[in-house]
C-alpha cells in the first residue's frame, strides 16, 4: 500500500498510540488490498459497553495517549449515565462504565452515546467515514450514499486518531453495485431485513423491490436487521435510495415472502429504540400514549441530543409511565437480563437479545408494542 512521507513518519512515531493506529490501518489495508489511505470526515466508535469489553477493554482504552484528529462519536454505553440506578445498574458497573467514558473523552471523542450518528451530524453523499456500528454503516452507505466499511471499535479509534482509513470495500464505487434483485412481499421493514440478511450470500449486494415506499425510519429498521443477520454493509431500494439506478440492474433474481413471527412468550418488558429512536418515532409514540397509562414496563431508547431537543415530547411520554432512557439500549445494557420476555419492533434486537442477553423475544410493530404496554 502506498504511504506518503507524512504517513510513513506517523508509522514510526515516538508516540506508541499513533504508531499503533497507523500499524492497524496499514495492516487492514494490506489484508483487503487497499492501495492508499484516504481522509475521512468522521469516525464512530462502537463496543464501549463495559458489559462487552470488560476490564481488558478498560485498560486498553486508558492506555491510549493521542487525540482524535477528526470528529469521532461514540456508540451507546451499558447504562443511562444519569438514570442508571433506575435501570437497575449496580454501582460497580457504573464506575467501570464511567472509566470507559472518561478514557474516550480523554482522546477527544464526543460522548454522543448513540448508534444513530446520522441524526447527530450532517453526512453528505460520497463522504468517506470510518464508522463501527453495523446499523449506522448500512444506513450511511444505503440511505445517505456516504462511504464506510464496517469498522471494528479498534479500527474506528485508529482511523479517528489518524483521520484516515484504507481505501477498499465500500469506499470504491464498483463494490457498491447490486448483484441480486430481490422482490419482496411483506409489510414489516424490520422482518424483511431480518429474513433477507439470512438468505443473502456473503458477497451479495441486494437491489430490493419493495411493495410500497418505505420511510427512512423503516429503511433504518430494515438495514439494521439485515446487517445483524447477514453482515451486510449496503442495500439499494428501487426508486428510493440515492444510488439505486447508478448501476446495471442485476440479472439474478430472488423472491422473498415475509410473514409474521409467532409470539411465544408474554412480555414483561417492551423495549423500543433499536436503533435509537428518531424524532418522528418519538412523536408517533407520544401520540399513541397521550392521556394513557402503561400497565407494563415500556422502555424507549434514544440519543441524549434528541431527548433534549424534544424535551416536551419526552415529558409527555413519561407521564404515561413509560421511561425514556438515553446513552444506552436494551441490547448493550446488562439490565435487560432482569426480564424474561422482551417485546421489540427491531429485527436487530430480535437477533441479538436471545444471544447476548439470554432473554426470550417477541416481535411486533411499533404500534403493537405500545398497545401491548397499555
Ligand atoms: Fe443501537 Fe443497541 Fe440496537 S446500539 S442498533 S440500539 S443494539
Amino acid at each position: 500500500m502506498y504511504l506518503s512521507k507524512e504517513e510513513e513518519k506517523l508509522l514510526e512515531s515516538d508516540n506508541p498510540t499513533i504508531a499503533k493506529s497507523m500499524e492497524i490501518l496499514v495492516a487492514l489495508g494490506e489484508v483487503y488490498g487497499a492501495d492508499k489511505l484516504i481522509e475521512i470526515k468522521s469516525a464512530h466508535i462502537s463496543g464501549i459497553s463495559y458489559q462487552n469489553i470488560g476490564d481488558a477493554g478498560v485498560e486498553w482504552l486508558e492506555s491510549l495517549n493521542a487525540k482524535v484528529s477528526v470528529r469521532t462519536t461514540v456508540n451507546p454505553a451499558g447504562m443511562d449515565v444519569f438514570r442508571w440506578r433506575e435501570m437497575g445498574i449496580d454501582e460497580d458497573f457504573y464506575r467501570k462504565q464511567m472509566k470507559i467514558l472518561r478514557a474516550l473523552e480523554r482522546i477527544g471523542a464526543e460522548l454522543s452515546l448513540t448508534c444513530t450518528p446520522y441524526y447527530y451530524q450532517s453526512v453528505k453523499r460520497n463522504d468517506h467515514l470510518a464508522w463501527a456500528e453495523s446499523n449506522a454503516v448500512i444506513y450511511a452507505n444505503s440511505v445517505l450514499a456516504a462511504r464506510t466499511n464496517r469498522e471494528s471499535g479498534i479500527s474506528a479509534i485508529a482511523a479517528g486518531i489518524i483521520g484516515k482509513t484504507p481505501c477498499y470495500g465500500m469506499h470504491l464505487k464498483e463494490n457498491r453495485a447490486p448483484n441480486v434483485l430481490v422482490k419482496v412481499k411483506g409489510n414489516s421493514a424490520a422482518l424483511i431485513g431480518y429474513e433477507l440478511g439470512k438468505i443473502l450470500k456473503y458477497d451479495e449486494v441486494p437491489l430490493i423491490n419493495l411493495p410500497r415506499k418505505f420511510s427512512n425510519d423503516e429503511l433504518k429498521l430494515m438495514g439494521a436487521a439485515m446487517a445483524a443477520t447477514g453482515n451486510k454493509a449496503i442495500f439499494h431500494v428501487v426508486g428510493q435510495t440515492p444510488e439505486w439506478n447508478e448501476f446495471e440492474i442485476p440479472t439474478e433474481k430472488i423472491e422473498l415472502d415475509v410473514g409474521e413471527i409467532e409470539k411465544d412468550c408474554e412480555p414483561d418488558l417492551i423495549a423500543l429504540g433499536c436503533p435509537h429512536l428518531s424524532a418522528e418515532e418519538l412523536l408517533r409514540i407520544e401520540k399513541l400514549l397521550r392521556n394513557k397509562k402503561v400497565r407494563r414496563e415500556l422502555w424507549l431508547f434514544t440519543s441524549r441530543k434528541l431527548a433534549k431537543e424534544l424535551e416536551k415530547v419526552v415529558r409527555c411520554i413519561e407521564q404515561s409511565g413509560a421511561k425514556v432512557f438515553c446513552d444506552t439500549c436494551m441490547v448493550v445494557s446488562p439490565t435487560t437480563e432482569n426480564f424474561e420476555c422482551v417485546m421489540v419492533n427491531s429485527g436487530k434486537a430480535l437477533e441479538y437479545l436471545p444471544k447476548l442477553r439470554k432473554v426470550r423475544v417477541v416481535f411486533g410493530s411499533l404500534e403493537e408494542c405500545v398497545e401491548a404496554a397499555l
